[in-house]
């Protein structure tokens, strides 16, 4: 099933999403349905607060990218409770999307490597380092579990002058071909 994306300005996009555990009703279901609405979409991550669910859950898939980068094909993955224990490397700028800001992307500076620890679907603990642009997808779905949205990583400047854009994104001016929701305001 195909799930509703909440946009800019929908309060579960600000809150810190929760740990769960196994009993968490309907998991299995919300993650099938979660990597449906991804693919549809053609995102190469999508965190469960972005569906309206605001606990701590987020998946990858950066097939899309394997072009320049055979080794991003079928890196498919869940992340459940997910903890980036440390942020390495040199910070480099990449451009970025993001399902829930639709229409607007830009350069954002982000860590090489993480240090992250997390449960998979089956609830298998792991602690593991990531690199290139796995870690750089992961640190933007982790941001997604702290409330915090990819444009918030802009310099001041660069948000002053895209404050009206993303005003207008938030009250619905954008055009995208998966369901949205935006907040009532
Ligand atoms: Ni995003």
């Amino acid at each position: 099933m195909l799930l509703t994306i909440h946009v800019i300005g929908s309060k579960i996009l600000r809150e810190t999403a929760v740990d769960i555990d196994k009993s968490y009703p309907e998991l299995r279901r919300l993650i099938d349905n979660m990597f449906e609405t991804m693919d549809k979409s053609e995102g190469v991550g999508l965190a469960a607060p972005q569906v309206g669910s605001p606990i701590n859950l987020f998946v990858v898939d950066t097939t899309p990218l394997a072009e320049d980068d055979p080794t991003l094909k079928d890196f498919r993955k869940v992340f459940i409770n997910a903890n980036i224990i440390e942020v390495s490397g040199d910070k480099y700028l990449y451009n970025e999307g993001c399902l829930s800001v639709p229409g607007y992307r830009d350069d954002v500076e982000r860590h090489q490597k993480i240090l992250i620890e997390y449960l998979d679907q089956d609830f298998n603990y792991y602690k593991e380092y990531y690199d290139g642009i796995k870690a750089r997808v992961i640190q933007h779905e982790y941001d997604h579990i702290k409330g915090v949205l990819f444009v918030d990583r802009l310099s001041t400047l660069k948000k002053q002058i895209i404050r009206n854009k993303l005003k207008g994104i938030a009250s619905g001016r954008f055009n995208v071909s998966y369901k949205t929701k935006i907040a009532n305001i």
